[in-house]
């Protein structure tokens, strides 16, 4: 049965109550031992690992994967007491597992995510929370239910640096916001997604069902595995994989929910090896107006085909300047000339004449003084060497594990910046352009 808004709503605060009730009752002290488990060791779910066991108090115990050289691998590097499977249900039912994180391929998150919520467990669920549209609530109403805690893994909004860009924003360092504009270019082979296959990726080495989950029963191919990015059964495309990161910052900074229109256009004009999804997408977002920010355009672009390099950025464009974020943060303005000038030089001399008389005294020349001098150019935030948005993320997620708090990216943000980035992928395979409820997180048409 569809879920009405009104229902969903309802029910939703309901269970939240119920949940917080629950979670009041559980919280743990600030330096209380955390056991975790990790589902999907590769090269997301290792990085997260490394960042979650650098949290002082948390304790690796286990992890789950499919394809038995990483649960070896993972022996390597954690150690040999580490408990490994390939069924994650196995984590799911042992008591000393406080939280889990889900670094699998899209496919799986909201499932694992809400057996492991159903199974008592806190989840730190990797970007893009869910695979599809439809995944959305049903992930939200999981959290509020059992009041776990849930994270999603952008971890840019747990970022110094664009904490410090949401500082400025807000003080109006770029006046108003008219425009936001971010890319993602690539030129390389591990950059559009073309991993290592290992040589003994076999099907006694994979559990090739269990990978497949939901997806479509296709006969065994270790591409499929090693390169799901590539393939819409499993991954989300660029828009699931990279927009999405856009889209969680700059809710972020500017505290917008989502656009009410969604837009893309690309095509896969490189890479054709055996991939059916873009190489090269363009999103184009509507944001109506809202307390925190203006109406203002977000375009997004991916091009996995840079023939002269790498580049990424993000630009906030407003009325008096230019706010831009890479490693740290930057403010350029250049203030507007205060007169609008002129181009009379074809009017006949006459009205030449004329029309000076009228500007000067409309703009009587400005007296040259100290606050004429505007200031002009560049002020850059740059965070300390070394720091880690990642390890910050983290570490918020395993503080709200013990108090209970909130975590920065609940799963209503994380559906936020889902949704929109889900969306494009329609928008791009069938040729329309989306409509969407940001606040109600539901797909209009
Ligand atoms: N936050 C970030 O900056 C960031 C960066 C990279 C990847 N990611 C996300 O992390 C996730 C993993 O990406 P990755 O690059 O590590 O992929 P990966 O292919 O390196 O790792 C995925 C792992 O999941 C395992 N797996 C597949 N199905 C499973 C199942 N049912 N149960 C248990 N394990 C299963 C695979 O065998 C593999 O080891 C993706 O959702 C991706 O979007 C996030």
């Amino acid at each position: 049965m569809p879920t009405t808004r009104r229902h969903f709503l309802r029910e939703t605060t309901a269970a939240g109550l119920l949940a917080s009730s629950l979670a009041a009752q559980q919280s743990k002290s600030a330096n209380d031992r955390v056991q975790v488990a990790t589902i999907g060791l590769g090269g997301m779910g290792t990085g997260d690992t490394h960042s979650s066991t650098n949290v002082p108090g948390v304790e690796l115990v286990a992890v789950a994967d499919i394809y038995q050289g990483r649960l070896d691998h993972a022996k390597e590097v954690f150690g040999k007491s580490l408990f490994t499977t390939r069924d994650y249900r196995e984590l799911l039912a042992r008591k000393d597992i406080d939280a889990v994180i889900v670094a699998t391929p899209d496919h799986w998150h909201s499932q694992i995510s809400i057996d492991a919520m159903n199974a008592g467990k806190d989840v730190y669920c990797e970007k893009p929370m869910v695979q599809h549209v439809d995944d959305g609530k049903k992930v939200i109403e999981a959290q509020q239910k059992t009041g776990r805690v849930l994270q999603v893994g952008s971890q840019r909004v747990s970022s110094i640096v664009y904490q410090k860009a949401k500082e400025l924003y807000r003080n109006g360092a770029i006046g108003e916001l008219n425009m936001v504009e971010a890319w993602w270019d690539r030129n390389s082979a591990l950059g559009a997604w073309q991993y290592s296959i290992p040589l003994d990726a076999t099907p006694e080495n994979i559990d090739w069902d269990r990978f497949l989950g939901r997806a479509p029963k296709v006969p065994f191919d270790p591409v499929r595995l090693f390169r799901w990015r590539n393939y819409r059964d499993y991954g989300t495309g660029v828009a699931g994989d990279l927009f999405v990161h856009l889209f969680s910052g700059m809710h972020f900074v500017t505290g917008a929910v989502g656009p009410d229109s969604v837009y893309a256009t690309g095509g896969l004009r490189f890479w054709k090896d055996g991939r059916d999804v873009p190489d090269v997408l363009l999103g184009l977002y509507d944001y109506a107006a809202a307390q925190s920010h203006p109406a203002f355009n977000l375009a997004l672009r991916v091009n996995f085909v840079d023939g002269a390099g790498e580049d990424s950025g993000f630009r906030f464009v407003g009325s008096e300047g230019i706010m831009t974020i890479d490693n740290g943060v930057t403010v350029a303005k250049r203030p507007r000339d205060p007169e609008p000038g002129y181009t009379i030089e074809t009017f006949t001399d006459a009205m030449q004449k004329k029309f000076l008389e009228d500007y000067k005294k409309r703009y009587p020349p400005a007296v040259m003084n100290a606050d004429s001098i505007r200031p002009q150019g560049e002020e850059k935030y740059l965070p300390p060497a070394g720091y880690s948005d990642h390890l910050d993320h983290h570490r918020n997620f395993i503080e709200a594990v013990r108090s209970r708090k909130p975590v920065t990216e609940d799963p209503v943000f994380g559906f936020r910046a889902a949704g929109p980035a889900l969306l494009s992928n329609i928008s791009y395979f069938e040729r329309r352009m989306c409509k969407w409820d940001p606040r109600t997180m539901t797909q209009l048409d």
